[in-house]
């Protein structure tokens, strides 16, 4: 995720006016910053490492000169933080600078096409074929509007892109597809955005871009097209009235909610990883003596979801440890044939850090998924895959704890055909069904959270839960209990369901809330044994369960249901997200901050 901004100024230097926004951007990634304006039919640029205002002390963002202009804040995906890598990125000639937000999947084919024709290319992005792949159409004689409109035609994948040049100079040429774009309009200027908050303290009034739209931006104001035939869209401004606090957060109270409701469009982001990372983690993988998977806290709920996913789809043995325990539990079994799959967020964990030097040194193979491209992880990771989350704020894991299962996911299914352990039609239906994950993820949080919400009212007051589940679903449970425990501060437990019965059933009494996470998979009779041994002794029991499972609803006190037809392996990107809504409301309702629990950082860097 990274954040755009682009402006035409009736008068006075956009500069200033583009530094200002990407500070209001800058949640949105913060790895590294650029502007581009034009003066005098030249462009001006600069751009470097670091965040925004270190990049200010030293190169002062606000001193470029010209009224129009666009600027750009970095969270990598492609290429490390660099000087080279920050946007904008120009055309060969430095006439054209694009800032572009997304993922362009056909990169390497349109880079390879271009520097056939003769292009050079500076960085390390997918974003800079665009810059040149504009130029090419340049030479055909075409508008910029049509350069730009062709340009975009040939791009796969997301973007939302803001392009300035010097051959048509008083304009800002957008464009959108899966990524954010909003335009502001005010008396006196036009301003095109990832998020509304870049231009709020500017103007309230705003113009929402949709997919597959073009805008140009210009001194009356804005056009927007539509991509596929340049075919005009009327649409007016709508005034937006969030107050500035809210304005960060896109409108939700917390950005712990405002990154629960992402997840589908993170899902999709994590869904367009880069094809040959993941093929040399499976080859990897498919060669190793013994894998263990290395985390902490959440992303070690992710190791343990995904043990169950490499074992079912592709047979494969891993050992799910967690990090601080790893060198006194196996530290000396480590050797030359260990594989170690390492699950950072932040890339920067010290356990993870100290359990991945230590099978460095005993010349283990170390791979990692990370959200941070640059973090000490990816520099000593033999490879690693970046999940493409974009920042999370919230200390609270959510986004990203559901795009970590996603890759876990591809890896497993990759494995699986690589090892050709399962039918080629279950594979398909799997492929299928991971692809449909970001629109299910849209469906559950739009008809379950309000019913999630009535649910933390009536159960406020507890004072335990028990979190239950069999097979992959124990993954789930674990999850959905640290969401309460860190964030609610409500004393919880979890437990593999059959394993409740071998003493956590002793603290059952009448009214504990037990939550059991039952999808319809191969767990399913024996979750309703251990539902019944609960209820025989007066828990209240609330379920997670599949659509029109009317079996297990009928035993249940309270339900929230899920989308029919998810597969086993793939169920606790799903599950899990109504008990992170859970966790959020149950902190609301006990008068709580659910960004800032108690005690807690969002990076952990000490041992
Ligand atoms: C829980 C949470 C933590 C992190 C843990 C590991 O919501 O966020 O448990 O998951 O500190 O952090 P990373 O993934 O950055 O290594």
């Amino acid at each position: 995720m990274c954040g755009i901004f682009g402006c035409i100024l009736k008068n006075g230097d956009a500069s200033p006016i583009i530094h200002a926004a990407l500070k209001r951007l800058e949640y949105r990634g913060y790895d590294s910053v650029g502007e581009a304006t034009i003066h005098e039919n030249k462009l001006f640029i600069k751009k470097d490492q670091g965040k925004i205002d270190d990049v200010h002390i030293q190169h002062d963002l606000d001193d470029l000169p010209g009224r129009v202009g666009v600027g750009h804040t970095r969270w990598a995906t492609h290429g490390a933080p660099s000087q080279t890598n920050a946007h904008p990125h120009v055309d060969c000639a430095g006439q054209i600078a694009v800032v572009h937000n997304g993922i362009i999947e056909n990169f390497g084919e349109l880079r390879r096409e271009l520097e056939e024709l003769g292009h050079v290319f500076r960085s390390k992005t997918d974003s800079e074929v665009i810059p040149h792949l504009i130029e090419e159409k340049l030479k055909d004689g075409l508008t910029m509007l049509e350069a730009v409109r062709e340009a975009v035609s040939r791009l796969e994948g997301s973007y939302a892109i803001a392009v300035i040049s010097v051959k048509e100079p008083d304009k800002v040429f957008c464009a959108r597809r899966d990524s954010p774009l909003v335009v502001g309009v005010a008396e006196n200027a036009t301003y095109c955005a990832s998020d509304i908050p870049a231009f709020l303290p500017l103007t309230n009034r705003a113009v929402i871009i949709e997919n597959g739209e073009l805008v140009v931006l210009n001194d009356n104001g804005y056009e927007i097209r539509k991509v596929t035939d340049s075919t005009p869209v009327s649409r007016k401004p709508e005034i937006i009235s969030w107050a500035p606090n809210m304005a960060e957060k896109q409108g939700y109270p917390h950005f712990m909610l405002k990154e629960i409701h992402e997840q589908p469009l993170c899902l999709r982001n994590t869904l367009r990883l880069q094809d040959p990372y993941l093929e040399l983690m499976t080859t990897f993988l498919d060669r190793a003596g013994e894998v263990f998977l290395v985390a902490c806290g959440t992303s070690y709920h992710a190791c343990l979801a995904a043990s169950y996913m490499f074992s079912k789809l592709a047979f494969l043995a891993t050992h799910p440890i967690i990090a601080s325990e790893f060198i006194e539990q196996h530290g000396r079994a480590v050797n030359i044939d260990s594989t170690i799959l390492v699950v950072s967020q932040s890339g920067e964990t010290a356990d993870t850090l100290a359990a991945i030097e230590h099978a460095r040194l005993r010349a283990a193979t170390i791979m990692g998924l990370t959200n941070v491209i640059g973090s000490t992880l990816t520099r000593i990771a033999r490879v690693y895959v970046c999940q493409q989350s974009g920042p999370e704020i919230g200390v609270a894991a959510t986004k990203t704890f559901t795009s970590q299962l996603c890759v876990l996911a591809q890896l497993a299914l990759r494995l699986a055909k690589k090892r050709g352990k399962v039918s080629h039609v279950e594979i398909e239906h799997l492929e299928e069904k991971l692809e449909q994950i970001p629109e299910v993820a849209e469906k559950i949080i739009q008809s379950q959270e309000e019913k999630i919400k009535q649910l933390a009212k009536k159960y406020k007051d507890a004072q335990c839960f028990f979190f239950l589940g069999r097979g992959v679903s124990s993954a789930t449970a674990f999850e959905g209990r640290l969401k309460l425990l860190e964030i609610a501060y409500v004393p919880s437990l979890a437990y593999p369901a059959g394993e409740s019965k071998h003493g956590p059933i002793s603290l059952v009494e009448k009214g504990l809330p037990v939550i059991f996470i039952c999808p319809k998979d191969d767990t399913h009779k024996t979750v309703i044994g251990n539902i019944m041994e609960m209820k025989a002794r007066g828990a209240s029991i609330i379920v997670i369960t599949e659509e029109g499972d009317e079996e297990i609803k009928s035993l249940a006190d309270d339900y929230i249901e899920i989308v029919k037809g998810v597969p086993e392996v793939l169920s606790p990107i799903l599950y899990a997200i109504p008990l992170q809504l859970f966790a959020y409301y149950m902190a609301i309702e006990r008068g709580l901050d659910p960004d800032m629990p108690r005690n807690l950082a969002k990076s952990v860097t000490v041992m």
